[in-house]
């Protein structure tokens, strides 16, 4: 049985297997972060290009965060000292900005998490260093799809399941393998919360969606088997295939009628070509 717990302006700020029920002051709250966190994936297009470190891009992050009124929620968590997370080409989810410089050919996976006023607002997007193949760019435009496919599941009655249906269906039509091991997570006033998120799934089934529920969205998708392997930073996923991945995250929250989408760029940018 799914326990849900609906959120005062009291409540506690603290992970719970309960899912949490946010109310109209919990919109309000990721609205404001959702909007700073699209506006920093948005002013970063013309930043992505050959030369440029991971690193460098990592200072922008930060820095636009701070002048937006936030904080890096990656900054401090868990032992994690960067304000993003960059994933290059085979690089799955939660690569360390650094040294390595951009080169032509590159896709990279974008993911930032400003906290504002306390409110968390997660989001990816993929970006492409000048020109990249047409295995790659498919890719991007199919795992994009899978994360708009799921959004559309998310409505109250439907379940997390079938939010999962419809990505791994989308993608293993094309023969893409979806990736286990990293899930979508409830988000609000606490950063990972429950529920869990899964790519894949049986529809009907996991949790019911009820309004007020946030949560985020963020299906990995590798053109190979969907296979992780740790590297010793004890951080960075890769393929095992060392094949390409791709992500796409949002933020979103349920409401009476459907969801909406707390992370969407205002100015069309949400997914390449920009
Ligand atoms: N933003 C990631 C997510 O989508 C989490 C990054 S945690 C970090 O959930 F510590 F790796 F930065
Ligand atoms: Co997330
Ligand atoms: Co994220």
């Amino acid at each position: 049985m799914t326990e849900y717990m609906t959120m005062t302006a009291d409540a506690p700020i603290s992970r719970s297997t309960a899912i949490k029920l946010y109310d109209a002051a919990g919109f309000e709250g990721m609205r404001k972060a959702g909007r700073l966190a699209a506006e920093i994936l948005d002013a970063l297009v013309p930043h992505v290009a050959p030369g440029v470190t991971t690193g460098e891009l990592d200072d922008i992050v930060r820095r636009m965060t701070l002048d937006g009124g936030g904080v890096p929620a990656t900054l401090g968590y868990r032992g994690y000292t960067h304000s993003c997370c960059i994933s290059l080409n085979n690089v799955i989810c939660h690569g360390i900005p650094g040294d390595q410089k951009l080169k032509d050919g590159d896709i990279l996976n974008i993911d930032v998490t400003p906290l504002v006023d306390g409110w968390h607002g997660d989001t990816s997007r993929m970006y492409i260093v000048g020109e990249t193949s047409i295995k790659a760019r498919r890719l991007i435009e199919v795992t994009y799809e899978c994360l708009m496919l799921g959004i559309e599941e998310a409505r109250p009655g439907n379940h997390i399941g079938d939010i999962g249906h419809a990505i791994q269906k989308h993608a293993e039509k094309h023969r893409y393998g979806v990736v286990r091991d990293f899930c979508g997570h409830g988000l609000g006033r606490v950063f990972h919360d429950s529920p869990e998120v899964v790519h894949v799934g049986r529809p009907g089934t996991g949790p019911e969606l009820r309004p007020g529920m946030f949560f985020t969205i963020e299906p990995m998708i590798n053109i190979g088997k969907p296979g992780v392997k740790m590297m010793e930073d004890g951080w960075t996923a890769v393929t095992r295939d060392r094949t390409l991945s791709a992500q796409f995250e949002h933020s979103i929250g349920i409401t009476e009628t459907g969801c909406e989408i707390f992370t969407k760029s205002l100015v069309g940018l949400d997914a390449p070509p920009y």
